[in-house]
């Protein structure tokens, strides 16, 4: 059940669901222009998430035996997502396009030497994408929801900034210090992403340390982010850390929920404005909840998701 209505004007409704139908249609229509046949996304989420888990099953270690039924499920899911994209390619390429409608994948078309890289680029900006916005906005509501002091501060520069039914625009949203503040502590609290990962073409020193190439190197994001030195209490959830006074007494790389240098995440800026979007639309227009009696765990993989699905309730604010 998705959504349940409840007395008083409250409803019941499943937050991870939401904002994973809500994080594929944003990553696509960004992506990829506007993908308006539902079934097609449905069907491309079905073949996403068996690519996906077998990702995430891969990184544990279980690799699937050449020819197994596994082996065999994970190249039809791919072969069924790269189908999709090609699927788009077609429809742009019949496009006039415009500096107003030009997407991701136009560059693509224009710039890729072969289908084969087109297809890969555009599935991994899609893989990129879509779960970590998801589950970034998730913990965001989460967080909001189970913390009626954080809700009340946000909702009340939300209301100074964007007002009640003024579109969202980007000078609105780069008001709203305390929204930045109340995302960056979700990224940590949550350990989003935990970590990234590096394979070495040649010998560098590191820290010190001679490190020969060909080692596979990984960088514990995660740790950082929970790390007491910089973060006391970690695993508190308090906004305040990332207020401009606190920033100042920590060193810049105690925070990098998106990894850094040359291959920061490319999607870094786009995330924390749709993030930031969604939940100014949602804080000034709904009073969030969380339905009682429910146990949320973090669960570690690519990215960190909740154990369960999480059940919020909504009251509209008049
Ligand atoms: C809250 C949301 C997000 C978080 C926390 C996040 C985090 C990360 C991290 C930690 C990396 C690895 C960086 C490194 O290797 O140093 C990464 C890579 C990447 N991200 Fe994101 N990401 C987010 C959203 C997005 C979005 C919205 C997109 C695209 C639409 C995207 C596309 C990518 C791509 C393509 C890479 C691979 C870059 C490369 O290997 O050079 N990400 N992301």
């Amino acid at each position: 059940m998705l959504c349940k209505d409840m007395e008083g004007g409250i409803s019941e409704h499943a937050l991870c669901t939401h904002m994973a139908t809500f994080a594929l249609k944003v990553d696509l229509m960004t992506l990829f222009g506007n993908v308006s046949d539902d079934s097609k996304i449905t069907e491309f989420h079905n073949n996403y998430n068996v690519c996906w888990s077998e990702m995430e099953s891969r990184l544990g270690g279980k690799f699937p035996e050449p020819g197994s039924e596994q082996e065999e499920n994970f190249q039809t899911a791919l072969n069924g997502a790269k189908d999709f994209v090609k699927g788009v390619v077609e429809i742009r390429e019949k496009l006039e396009i415009t500096e107003e409608n030009e997407r991701f994948i136009d560059i693509l078309i224009r710039h890729c030497a072969d289908e084969d890289t087109l297809l890969s680029d555009a599935i991994t900006y899609v893989v990129g994408g879509f779960h970590t916005t998801a589950n970034s906005l998730a913990w965001g509501f989460y967080f909001i929801a189970g913390n009626s002091a954080v809700q009340d501060k946000l909702h009340a520069e939300i209301s100074e900034h964007c007002g009640k039914h003024d579109s969202i625009g980007i000078s609105s949203i780069n008001k709203c210090v305390y929204l930045k503040q109340e995302f960056d502590e979700t990224l940590r609290c949550s350990v989003l992403a935990p970590f990234a990962a590096r394979y070495l073409d040649e010998d560098i020193l590191l820290g010190g340390y001679p490190i020969p190439g060909g080692t596979p190197i990984v960088h514990a994001l995660g740790v950082s982010l929970q790390n007491p030195e910089y973060f006391p209490e970690p695993s508190k959830f308090d906004p305040d850390r990332f207020s401009p006074e606190n920033i100042k007494n920590r060193p810049s790389t105690a925070f990098q929920p998106f990894g850094v240098g040359k291959r920061i995440c490319p999607g870094h800026r786009f995330a924390n404005m749709e993030a930031a979007v969604c939940i100014a639309a949602m804080v000034r227009k709904f009073e969030i909840g969380l339905v009682d009696g429910q146990k949320i765990e973090p669960v570690h993989g690519l990215v960190t998701h909740p154990s369960t699905e999480i059940m919020i309730t909504l009251k509209q604010r008049h």
